[in-house]
């Protein structure tokens, strides 16, 4: 086999990761998970969530891919506790799955970039969500999004990925920063930051139990962990660089470009008539945004710049999302590059294609990422580097940081005990809703 890529320059590392990690869940699902779960008091809760426990599990997938030099599986035993491989494996799994139903989500946003473009939504942004959201339409589109994303992975680490998202997010942060700018201006504008930023903390502490599921999920899901993309990203990664000043960045980063989506979404909602229709899950969040763009002076060109940075943001993750199983099967079995890439996108595409009958069943994909595999993969993950290969882990962290041996140690207790405290009350919290939502009827 050939020899194995490794990142350009450090920068183009960070610029993948964060490629991998702003994407969908900061521009769409986090102002929406806001709006439907109070507010400022979701925001709160979130970035403690994204903080304390993100960032430490961030550092624990890096740990692993530096130091096992292979994909998400392989790493595993190159450390040198092969009958821990099935914790890589469960991320790729996960990868599969969440890429199959991105990918749809991925379509509506390239359907609503042309509805921008010919004006097809000003009129009933409700009816034409319903035209492009399922059926016919929304096969084609999600076939569309998934060859882009092959196109991309084929290519390679650094003259796809690399490459592409250093474009990609540059142009991400220029876009939503004129965004936001342009947002000031309108009127209402006021009504949305205060729904956005006053944070209640009665609301808090009444629905705490209830905020801590979305709000860690969203955390987990936005900073791409639990997936095994975090490992296989770092696996390209040189000796000398410092993980925690890269995860730092990488985290700091990505909830700007969340802070950012939502100083863009709530003026916006709230010029046109506040947050309340956008409470409601995946398609509510299209058709109010995109009313609120019919509505406006402009909309139609504001439209389509907003459309147009969710597709950069959908296409960063989406690539790393296939990365993570393409990486596995071609190191694995031999296969090129090139080859897995179609093979496994096309497989992928066809998991997806129920995600097009309804939003029910997009909606099922989604829960059962957010409320169980991902807790239950970040679970492994942090008991495996806190406890299991804990000597290598704190090595590994030592490398290359300046951080020292005090941070080195609070971190792996941090990894060791709460960590896995928040993740299992969490799962716990998940997997009841889950339960409860699949006894009710509530997907099909
Ligand atoms: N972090 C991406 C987002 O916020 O949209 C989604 C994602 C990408 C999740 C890649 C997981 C992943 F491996």
């Amino acid at each position: 086999m050939s020899e194995r890529e490794t990142w350009t320059s450090r920068i183009g590392f960070i610029f993948a990761a964060v490629g991998s990690a702003v994407g969908l869940g900061n521009i769409w699902s986090f102002p929406f998970q806001t709006a439907a779960n109070g507010g400022a008091a979701f925001l709160v809760v979130y970035l403690l969530a994204v903080f304390l426990i993100g960032f430490p599990t961030m550092m624990a997938e890096f740990v692993i891919g530096r130091r096992g030099e292979q994909n998400p599986v392989a790493s595993f035993k190159n450390i040198g506790y092969g009958n821990w491989s099935f914790a890589g494996g469960l991320g790729v799994f996960s990868s599969l799955v969440t890429l199959s139903f991105y990918s749809v989500v991925g379509g509506w946003v390239l359907s609503y970039i042309v509805g921008s473009a010919t004006g097809a939504y000003f009129g009933d942004a409700g009816a034409y969500f319903g035209s492009i959201a399922s059926g016919p339409t929304a096969i084609a589109a999600h076939a569309v999004f998934m060859l882009v994303t092959i196109g991309i992975v084929a290519s390679g680490v650094t003259d796809g990925i690399e490459r592409a998202t250093t474009f990609m997010i540059p142009a991400i942060l220029v876009l939503l920063v004129g965004l936001a700018a342009w947002a000031t201006t309108l009127e209402g504008a006021t009504a949305g930051y205060a729904f956005y930023l006053s944070p209640d903390f009665g609301v808090i502490a009444d629905n705490f139990w209830s905020i801590v599921p979305p709000a860690m999920g969203q955390a987990f899901f936005t900073l791409s962990l639990g997936f095994s993309v975090m490992i296989a990203y770092s696996s390209y990664l040189g000796r000398d660089d410092s993980l925690p000043a890269d995860g730092g960045a990488i985290v700091v980063v990505n909830t700007l470009v969340a802070l950012l989506a939502g100083f863009v979404v709530f003026p916006i909602l709230f010029a046109t008539g506040g947050a309340g229709g956008a409470g409601g899950g995946a398609g509510t969040a299209f058709v109010a945004l995109a009313g609120a763009f019919g509505n406006l002076p402009a909309g139609g060109i504001i439209g389509f710049v907003f459309f147009a940075v969710l597709l950069f943001a959908a296409l960063s993750s989406s690539i790393s999302l296939l990365e993570v199983p393409v990486s596995y099967i071609s190191e694995n079995y031999g296969y090129s590059r090139a080859t897995t890439a179609v093979a496994m996108g096309a497989t992928i595409a066809l998991v997806g294609v129920p995600a097009t009958f309804g939003t029910s069943w997009l909606g099922f994909y989604n829960d059962v990422v957010f409320k169980l595999l991902l807790p239950v993969a970040v679970l492994l993950i942090a008991v495996f580097v806190g406890w299991v290969a804990d000597t290598e882990a704190v090595d590994e962290l030592g490398r290359g940081s300046t951080f020292g041996e005090s941070f080195t140690t609070a971190w792996l207790w941090w990894v060791r005990v709460v960590v896995p405290f928040a993740v299992i009350v969490t799962l716990y919290l998940g997997v009841t809703a889950l339960y409860e939502g699949l006894n009710t009827g509530a997907y099909f």
